[in-house]
């Protein structure tokens, strides 16, 4: 996502009461924030869901608002794009929602920020870039096994992965790894408006595609209790791997 750098944005993030910087801030010494989230809320054992990419938080403001017995974290890792979601999420909940905290992070190192005492029950990922055009771009996929396998480690048992995307390629790239790092599909739809599934709490760019016409591919995944116990480092999805994996899943009806 390309935007112009907006000047206010840092100044009102350094200024949030509910926003934490694991890149910059105090929050970026080591285990500053890991197994910690927990406590961060007034109501501490409330379920705590965590949303990576989280962009300008269109979608967050709207869930924030509409399930306040939930706690939140939204993580990007750009500060004009949070500037951006701290307004909206001040528009939606006023200047110091009790269940929200914006994050600066990099997903990509995400066990760093969040530990298994953390037990996250629930990861949105929403229209996370699909870095296509170089295989060597495909480790920064918010659904790599690279990443799947740091969600592993911090997510309660049973925990879930909701995921979103207009691009047919990616949520079936996506529906390979997952399967493989040992997360079963509960729900899979390729066009969600049309599906019934609910609460759906509309992003920007769902908006955008959905304006576009093009139907919108959401799947709930659960993590199963064994962990399938590979290295994600040197993993590439292989064409043949690929195939295999999604005829094996479309034939027990995992379509
Ligand atoms: C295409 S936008 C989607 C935004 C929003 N979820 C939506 O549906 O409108 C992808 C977002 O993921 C963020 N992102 C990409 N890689 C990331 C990473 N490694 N860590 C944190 N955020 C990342 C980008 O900054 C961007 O805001």
């Amino acid at each position: 996502m390309h935007m112009r750098t907006k000047k206010w944005a840092r100044p009102e993030l350094a200024a949030c009461p509910f926003f934490l910087d694991a890149i910059q801030g105090r929050e970026a010494q080591p285990g500053a924030l890991r197994n910690g989230w927990r406590q961060r809320f007034s109501q501490p054992d409330r379920p705590l869901h965590l949303e990576v990419g989280c962009g300008k938080g269109v979608s967050t403001g709207r869930m924030i608002a509409d399930q306040p017995e939930i706690n939140f974290v939204a993580a990007d890792l750009s500060y004009d794009i949070l500037g951006c979601a701290r307004r909206n999420l001040t528009a939606a909940c006023g200047e110091h929602p009790q269940n929200a905290l914006l994050l600066m992070a990099d997903v990509c190192f995400i066990d760093q920020v969040f530990g298994p005492g953390d037990r996250v029950e629930r990861i949105y990922i929403h229209f996370c870039n699909p870095w296509s055009e170089h295989a060597r771009h495909e480790k920064r996929r918010l659904t790599h096994p690279r990443q799947l396998m740091q969600y592993r480690t911090f997510l309660a048992p049973g925990g879930e992965i909701h995921l979103k995307t207009d691009d047919d390629d990616l949520f079936d790239d996506s529906r390979v790894y997952l399967q493989l790092c040992g997360f079963e599909p509960d729900f899979l739809t390729r066009d969600l408006h049309a599906s019934g599934f609910g609460p759906n709490y509309v992003s920007e760019h769902e908006e955008k595609y959905a304006a576009m016409g093009v139907p919108i591919k959401f799947g709930l995944f659960r993590m199963k209790e064994s962990s399938p116990g590979f290295d994600p480092t040197r993993f590439r999805l292989t064409p043949g791997l690929r195939k295999e994996t999604l005829r094996l899943l479309d034939a027990c009806g995992k379509a």
